[in-house]
């Protein structure tokens, strides 16, 4: 009789994992009322305190709060000065508006490979992507892991470029002790709903520096704008953050504690300059060879079956190879000057990055953060299942 739920067999997992998301009481009720009822619904005392606040847990000295991740990445850009036919290098591995947003400003996203352990953007495909029209990096903490913000942060000096830290999944996170979004010139942040800190939709840019701050504000000003709503939604929620950190740490110790144990799943090896490791979606890796050949998809799919839901939380980029993304055509429908690519027009459809295609294709697989947010019980059946598919793979084949 078959044991894999997949096969028809019992599952694992009998109620679902973690807490359900986004998580709100009347705590979320009240500060949205106090802001509905105040008439002040645009922006004001609780967009400036949030700005300060999550600026400050992050080690930084300025927040510019915005309407969502992506505009923040815009606004960035154009504080850092980057403009029309300039080149900004971003990770394969990530979600599309971290390339996009170069695009946004007129300049040119250059895609570059991930390092094969961290899945974060390599900084040697860095250091050979960089030409004259090169002016900003964008590395993305990937799922929440720090990218190498030590040898990021030297190419940019060698080079005099900019650094734009692509936050979107790394609230709290923190490499050798600063928090991510502290440590380039800018980061920038997404609070859209399944975040680990969210106001439905909403974004931040933060900066030590004076000048980018300035500029940021200008920028962010012509129609970026948090509102007042969203803040006093999001301050509600940054109240809950610390805690669910802290949840979310002691399950994913457990975890790795166990899954020692299981051939053939490993999670990320943690580098010591990463001090603290919060995360959107918690990647490990799967090698097939030591579940009798199944493909990652089958062995996602019988987790699923368990109980257990398995993704992948970084996207593959298909906009830029379907179709004629990039190239002069493209320009030309969209209206675009040509001289905006120069003599640097990318055939998007010949970039390869043989690293982040196989991770993206076959190794890679996520747990969204919310399924760390209940008691180590959860973890132990997420190993118990584990267990199981490996000791009955052959079912699977
Ligand atoms: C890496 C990354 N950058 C930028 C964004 C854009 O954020 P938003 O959806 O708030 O516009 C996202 C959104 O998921 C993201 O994952």
């Amino acid at each position: 009789m078959a044991k894999l739920a997949i096969n028809g067999g019992d599952p694992v997992v009998k109620k679902g994992l973690g807490k359900s998301w986004p998580i709100h009481d009347e705590k979320e009720e009240k500060a949205l009322l106090e802001v509905i009822q105040s008439g002040a619904w645009n922006r004001r005392e609780k967009v400036d305190e949030i700005a300060e606040k999550f600026a400050a847990y992050h080690d930084a000295e300025y927040g510019i709060p915005l309407a969502n991740g992506t505009v923040a990445l815009q606004c960035a850009l154009k504080a850092a000065g980057v403009t029309a036919g300039d080149e900004v290098i971003a990770p394969a591995l990530t979600f599309v508006a971290t390339g996009t947003s170069a695009v946004c400003v007129n300049a040119v996203p250059v895609i570059v490979d991930v390092d094969p352990l961290t899945y974060n953007i390599a900084p040697d495909a860095i250091e050979a992507a960089i030409t004259p029209r090169t002016r900003a990096i964008i590395p993305v903490h990937n799922g929440g892991y720090p990218a190498d913000m030590d040898a990021i942060m030297d190419i940019a000096d060698k080079h005099n470029l900019k650094v734009i830290e692509d936050c979107a999944h790394s609230h709290g996170s923190q490499w050798r002790g600063k928090g991510t979004g502290s440590i380039g010139d800018l980061g920038t942040f997404s609070f859209q709903i399944g975040k680990t800190l969210t106001c439905g939709e909403g974004g931040m840019v933060i900066t030590n520096d004076e000048e980018l701050a300035i500029k940021s504000r200008e920028i962010a000003n012509l129609n970026m704008r948090m509102t007042n709503l969203q803040a006093a939604l999001l301050l509600a929620q940054f109240e809950r953050f610390p805690e669910q950190v802290e949840t979310r740490e002691k399950n994913v110790a457990y975890l790795v504690k166990g899954m020692a144990d299981i051939e053939g799943i490993d999670p990320i090896p943690r580098d010591e300059r990463v001090t603290r490791w919060c995360f959107y979606y918690w990647d490990f890796r799967f090698i097939p060879e030591e579940f009798a050949g199944i493909s990652r998809g089958k062995f996602m799919e019988a987790l699923g079956a368990e109980g257990v839901p398995c993704g992948v939380g970084a996207h593959g980029q298909p906009i830029y190879n379907e179709g004629p993304f990039g190239n002069a055509d493209w320009f030309d429908q969209l209206g675009l000057p040509r001289e905006f690519l120069g003599d640097r027009a990318i055939d998007y459809s010949t970039v390869h990055c043989p690293q982040a295609e196989y991770v993206y294709h076959n190794e890679v697989c996520s747990f969204g953060h919310a399924m760390f947010l209940g008691d180590t019980d959860d973890m132990q059946l997420i190993l118990d299942a584990f267990q199981k598919i490996r000791s009955n793979v052959e079912e699977l084949q």
